[in-house]
């Protein structure tokens, strides 16, 4: 186990602890937010609203996790769930390899634990999408194991009240922020410990308005009794997202339908609807390679044009679209649109893409993702 001295925290002797437990659960039990995942022990509910919190507020979950359990209201009919109701669902709250990750780790359950979900913060831990975190909550709230849930919430919280000089952006970092909760979590309501600090993290000690003066347990933390408070927690700047370009196609047809497609499985929002797109920049990435090495010609080609990569020949009109950004964590994207005429309604050879003409009235049946929504309405704002 690892020993907070060597990282300069001077932990707090028995009494102290108990002292700050209690102080914390008394303010809990008078302040705790009413939350819909509060009034169930059920651990596929806990699962539920745990996943969809990782990177989206508490007001924005709620209708999605009550829309979610009327639609799977199981963990056996999650695991059976069709892909394009899974994305349904998910639709609007991004991220969506935490959806797909839910239904391999329900199908798991079905498979190695009876359709029950596992006791056990091990078994637990083993489930697809399910990282340190997510086990620790879920174990705490819904089975009352004293385990931990560290999450950039707890960090900062714990960060501030040991003064730690660590950076909890660095995810090396965690496992000093786990040994101290460790110690603190209180062994008879963990769960109740651990959503304490949620609550206390997103408001009154959020990182961007803090009100210290506010905070229950204000007296333990030592950078509020130093005067130290603006300093944590330390977090050194991220690496910006990169920069992407994308040109999207807007194909028309005589009937006024529009080519959708979906994306491959395995790109960045596989499985999703959207215009036809291609990433510009990989054209430049390929002619470097191309100049290395000539067989990589036929490649360029197809990622190169309209014409090549989808055996058709629009007439492109000069209309102009605002280009649409959309940043995900590691890339932001801009995308400029394109339209193009077609007089009649062609099938498709290429058995490797999922193409379909779609009318716009029934566009909204088909998943799509935010960049794509964008993409929507820059067309059809400047078009209708
Ligand atoms: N954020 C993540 N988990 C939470 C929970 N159980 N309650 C409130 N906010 C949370």
């Amino acid at each position: 186990m690892l020993d907070l001295k060597d990282y300069g925290i001077q932990m707090w002797d028995e009494k102290k602890i108990a002292s700050f437990r209690l102080t914390l659960l008394n303010w809990y039990d008078q302040e705790k937010r009413d939350l819909p995942w509060r009034r169930s022990q059920n651990p596929y509910h806990i699962w539920v609203s745990e996943i969809m919190l990782q990177q989206t507020q508490v007001q924005t979950v709620i209708p999605y996790y009550n829309r979610f359990l009327e639609w799977f209201p199981t963990i056996e009919k999650l695991a059976e769930a069709p892909e394009e109701r899974l994305l349904k669902a998910w639709e609007g709250l991004g991220y969506y390899s935490r959806v797909r990750n839910m239904q391999k780790a329900a199908q798991q359950i079905m498979t190695d634990f009876d359709g029950l979900f596992p006791n056990n913060h091990q078994d637990i831990s083993k489930l697809k999408g399910i990282g340190p975190y997510t086990a620790g909550a879920i174990s705490s709230i819904a089975f009352n194991l004293p385990e931990p849930a560290v999450d950039g919430n707890v960090m900062r919280v714990m960060a501030r009240l040991f003064e730690v000089n660590y950076d909890i952006g660095n995810p090396k970092n965690r496992k000093i922020f786990q040994a101290i909760m460790e110690i603190l979590i209180d062994p008879e309501r963990p769960g109740d410990f651990n959503q304490a600090l949620m609550d206390l993290g997103t408001d009154i000690e959020s990182a961007k308005n803090p009100k210290p003066e506010q905070s229950p347990i204000k007296f333990f933390c030592a950078a509020y009794l130093h005067g130290t408070y603006d300093k944590y927690p330390i977090k050194l700047p991220k690496k910006k997202p990169k920069p992407i370009q994308i040109q999207a196609f807007v194909l028309v047809n005589a009937q006024g339908k529009y080519l959708l497609e979906k994306n491959n499985q395995g790109r960045l929002l596989g499985g999703f609807w959207s215009f036809p797109f291609i990433e510009t920049d990989l054209i430049g990435q390929q002619l470097d390679l191309f100049e290395e090495n000539n067989t990589v010609l036929e490649s360029i080609s197809k990622v190169a044009t309209f014409e090549d990569t989808y055996q058709l020949k629009p007439q492109w009109t000069n209309q102009t679209f605002p280009s649409v950004k959309h940043t995900f964590s590691h890339q932001k994207w801009t995308i400029n649109l394109k339209e193009g005429l077609l007089s009649d309604q062609p099938s498709f050879q290429d058995q490797s893409r999922k193409l379909e003409w779609v009318d716009p009235d029934d566009m909204s049946h088909y998943p799509m993702a935010a960049p794509q929504k964008k993409m929507l309405e820059a067309y059809f704002k400047n078009n209708k």
